[in-house]
């Protein structure tokens, strides 16, 4: 099966083409450059580049890939969650290419794809596995018990771990996306430094919280004054960590508790080494098997969306030309 995956959820314009499992081309336009003087991304500017750029980012995807849309089996597009006007520009896209070509067309959901990332190169994650979707926009732990079913076992209750990165870098002045220069600064700093707090759940939920570091990091930079570089480096380091800890701390318990031995760590936050390391620490003392995708595919990319979209298409699913965007698409049910 021959699928174009197109994503434009949020500051990426992503297109790829995946032939019988086989990646055979992927295509990011990367907007940071647009929204690092903003600190984060702008809906309207987003949406705005999509428009310029999605065509060529597709025809890029099907130069590189050798591939035509007539010899296309389908397409899939990502549907949400994310930025309405943004998908909205990916939908049309697809929408108009599928009924110009006559291509059946499929959803995807965008957390979805982050978890189809980890099932694009060796090891694959075997079922039942617990994923631990981190991002710009989320950050949640679905048990995975086959494919294609999810349920949520937690959630954030407040600021997603890529957002807490985002916002920590803009306090600290050091520019958009956060997570790379936060992660850059923090080699040179001590990760002891300064002991922010892990947010406590109380009723003892595998949820997450980032919104009350945000505040003691600000708090922190506030009291202190102006920083020097090491001191940046520390705060860094410190948040860095801290955000590691907490990740690490509440899958292990959900792993734990569900008696899940198999984790898969996907999605933006997912290409921090320091996290990476951790979980492969705390993995390898309770003898559970992890992995995570390669870089490029952490971040967002269309070869996850693609991938995704095979798997639909192969069971039978077709969207019609009425397919809207579903900015707030939650990802499987309440935990079991
Ligand atoms: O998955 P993604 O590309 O987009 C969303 O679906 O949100 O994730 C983007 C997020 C941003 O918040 C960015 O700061 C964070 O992932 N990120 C990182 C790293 N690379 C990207 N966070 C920590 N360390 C990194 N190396
Ligand atoms: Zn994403």
């Amino acid at each position: 099966m021959r699928v174009l995956g197109i994503e434009t959820s949020c500051d990426e314009t992503a297109a790829a083409v995946l032939d019988g499992g086989v990646l055979r081309s992927s295509v990011v336009f990367s907007q940071d450059a647009i929204h690092r003087s903003y600190g984060g991304v702008v809906p309207e500017l987003a949406s705005r580049r999509h428009l310029e750029v999605a065509l060529p980012v597709v025809e890029n995807a099907l130069a590189d890939a050798g591939a035509r849309l007539p010899d296309l089996d389908g397409i899939a597009v990502t549907a949400g969650p994310g930025l309405v006007g943004s998908l909205l520009v990916g939908l049309s896209v697809a929408k108009g290419l599928a009924y110009a070509h006559r291509l059946p067309l499929v959803a995807v959901n965008h957390l979805e794809g982050h978890v189809f990332a980890g099932f694009l190169t060796e090891p694959r994650p075997e079922h039942p596995f617990l994923a631990l979707v981190v991002s710009g926009g989320h950050t949640a732990l679905y048990a995975c018990p086959e494919p294609l079913v999810y349920r949520l076992v937690g959630q954030t209750r407040d600021d997603a771990a890529g957002e807490a990165f985002d916002k920590v870098a803009k306090l600290l002045g050091l520019g958009y996306p956060g997570g790379p220069v936060i992660e850059r600064t923090a080699r040179a700093g001590d990760p002891r430094a300064i002991p922010f707090p892990v947010a406590d759940i109380r009723d003892g939920a595998p949820d997450f919280s980032f919104s009350g570091l945000k505040t003691a990091v600000s708090l922190f930079v506030r009291r202190e004054g102006p920083l020097g570089s090491e001191r940046v480096a520390d705060v860094c380091a410190s948040f860095q960590a801290t955000v590691v800890k907490m990740l690490v701390r509440r899958t292990i318990r959900a792993a734990q508790r569900l008696g899940i031995r198999r984790i898969l760590l996907t999605g933006g936050v997912a290409a921090n080494r320091a996290l990476r390391e951790a979980l492969e620490v705390e993995c390898a003392e309770r003898g559970y098997a992890w992995s995570a995708p390669p870089l490029r595919f952490c971040t967002d990319n269309a070869a996850m969306i693609a991938a995704a979209g095979a798997a639909r298409l192969a069971r039978g699913e077709r969207a019609d030309l009425a397919l809207n965007a579903r900015p707030s698409w939650p990802l499987g049910g309440a935990a079991a």
